[in-house]
């Protein structure tokens, strides 16, 4: 008798048009998940898409009606077991008196946001799967102090502190939420290089 075939689990995969989004919805696709990657770059997407098992869908974590659209369109299409809320980016090393008003704003909108709304849209869809994982990509900002590292520091530890662990909290033993960070320093990205919107 041959074994019954697991049932493929889907994966929401965000900021998936380059460095650690693109490597997840990879390295997930290749592990046997199908992966729907979204970001603003719909041409990037589309080039990862060609991997097998990797679904591009371009959305705007930072606009309701995107995020909104994208969840209907999760829905009407086989649902969602998991979510790595990755889309983010730190940009200045300024010091706390030389903060730049506009460039925190931006990365509450994208980091800390950009994770509620996305979590918050696609919650419903877990529970319909009956559970599934929550993992955020934050950074080693948020675990302590750096020359610099006020701008980053603030949305990554907004992120698992403030927007997404006190939404789980009530969801005990349905949604498990990770929080992951790049514990060895950078990683080289466009996020690290370049340090811009
Ligand atoms: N690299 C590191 O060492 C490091 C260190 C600490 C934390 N992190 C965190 O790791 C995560 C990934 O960063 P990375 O290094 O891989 O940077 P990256 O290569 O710049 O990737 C950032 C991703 O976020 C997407 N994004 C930006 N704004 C968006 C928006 N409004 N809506 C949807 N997607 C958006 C970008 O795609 P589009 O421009 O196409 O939208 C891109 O795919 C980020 O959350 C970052 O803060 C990285």
């Amino acid at each position: 008798m041959s074994a019954q075939p697991t049932a493929v689990r889907r994966v929401l995969v965000t900021g998936a048009s380059s460095g650690i989004g693109a490597a997840t919805a990879r390295a997930l696709a290749a592990d046997g998940w199908s992966v729907v990657a979204t970001a603003r770059r719909a041409d990037r997407l589309d080039e990862l898409a060609e991997q097998p098992g990797i679904e591009a869908y371009p959305a705007d974590v930072t606009s309701d009606d995107d995020v909104t659209t994208l969840a209907e369109h999760l829905a009407a299409t086989g649902g969602l077991h998991a979510v790595v809320n990755n889309a983010g980016g730190a940009l200045g090393l300024d010091a706390v008196e030389d903060g730049d008003v506009d460039g925190w704003r931006w990365m509450y909108e994208l980091n800390v946001l950009g994770t509620l709304r996305v979590t918050k849209a696609v919650l419903p869809l877990l529970r319909a799967a009956g559970g599934g994982d929550v993992l955020n990509v934050t950074s080693t900002a948020a675990h302590g102090p750096y020359e610099g590292g006020a701008p980053p520091a603030a949305p990554a530890t907004g992120r698992p502190a403030s927007s997404v662990v006190p939404l789980a909290a009530g969801l005990v033993a349905l949604v498990v939420v990770g929080v992951l960070a790049p514990l060895d320093g950078l990683l080289e990205t466009a996020a690290s290089i370049v340090g811009t919107r």
